[in-house]
């Protein structure tokens, strides 16, 4: 796992959007999976930026949403759909069509959950997917004691889940109990896994995950699994990890054939 840790926000924000810039503009079909949340707002409004720059075109990317609520009217304000086409997608020149998410009405959820992995396989898999971070160590919706493997399927959100995200919505009451999210097994199945956190509310469980045993217990955790994950910090997320000053040594004496702008060529 690579760990980059960033003097601000706005910095965490410009690595992110690095790495999707590389992506794009190294692969002919670039599939991204994507996450919302209050974390990624300044790494969209950076994309944004380089798109209304010239320097970014998204026609050619395809979206896989990370999750959505159960039970929310559509077009609902704090739904996962309206809210990365509202912070995102709406200002890019990405197909309107190329955003999937994954299907929450009551009627078809089991069906659908299903079919959102198979989608996402026949897109080709996903090339980069960005995650956030809940505050006790969730990824997507996945709570936990979620399985390492599980495939993307309803869950219930804790307690402490609806109390975080209240703020998107009236308060915890009115958030919805239920949510459709990438699994575990399906998150690992990505080419690559960035995830973000910015803030010191966020530094146990981004110690727990990057630095504890591997456990259901912290579903951030399952990242350790993967050949290659990233992530990237503020150092108030950062404030709790034990090898911080490793981390920045492994970057300064990154040899320069590993650095990410020698890869993109
Ligand atoms: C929600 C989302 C996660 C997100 C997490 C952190 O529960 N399902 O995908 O990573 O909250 O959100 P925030 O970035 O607002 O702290």
């Amino acid at each position: 796992m690579e760990v980059l840790i960033e003097e601000t926000a706005h910095n965490v924000a410009k690595r992110v959007a690095d790495f999707v810039e590389r992506l794009i503009v190294t692969s002919p079909a670039p599939v991204l999976g994507l996450a919302t949340g209050a974390t990624p707002v300044l790494a969209y409004q950076e994309l944004i930026r380089r798109y209304r720059a010239g320097t970014l075109s998204f026609e050619r990317t395809r979206v896989f949403l990370l999750d959505e609520y159960v039970g929310l009217a559509a077009g609902h304000p704090g739904s996962y759909g309206s809210t990365i086409r509202r912070e995102l997608i709406d200002h890019i020149d990405m197909a309107t069509d190329a955003l999937m998410v994954p299907a929450s009405d009551a009627a078809s959820l089991r069906a659908s959950s299903h079919c959102y992995d198979a989608e996402i396989r026949d897109a080709g898999g996903i090339d980069l997917q960005l995650l956030g971070i809940g505050s006790q160590g969730h990824i997507g919706f996945n709570e936990p004691g979620s399985s390492l493997s599980s495939r993307t399927r309803i869950k219930t959100l804790a307690a402490s889940t609806r109390r975080d995200n209240g703020r998107f919505f009236g308060g915890a009451d009115e958030v919805p109990r239920h949510a459709v999210t990438q699994g575990i097994g399906t998150i690992l199945d990505a080419r690559q896994l960035l995830l973000i956190a910015i803030g010191s509310t966020k530094a146990k469980a981004v110690a727990a995950a990057v630095e504890g045993p591997i456990t259901s217990m912290v579903p951030a955790s399952a990242l350790q699994l993967h050949p290659h994950a990233t992530v990237v910090l503020d150092h108030s997320a950062a404030a709790d990890l034990q090898l911080a000053e490793y981390y920045a040594v492994v970057q300064r004496h990154k040899p320069q054939w590993l650095r990410p702008e020698q890869a993109a060529e």
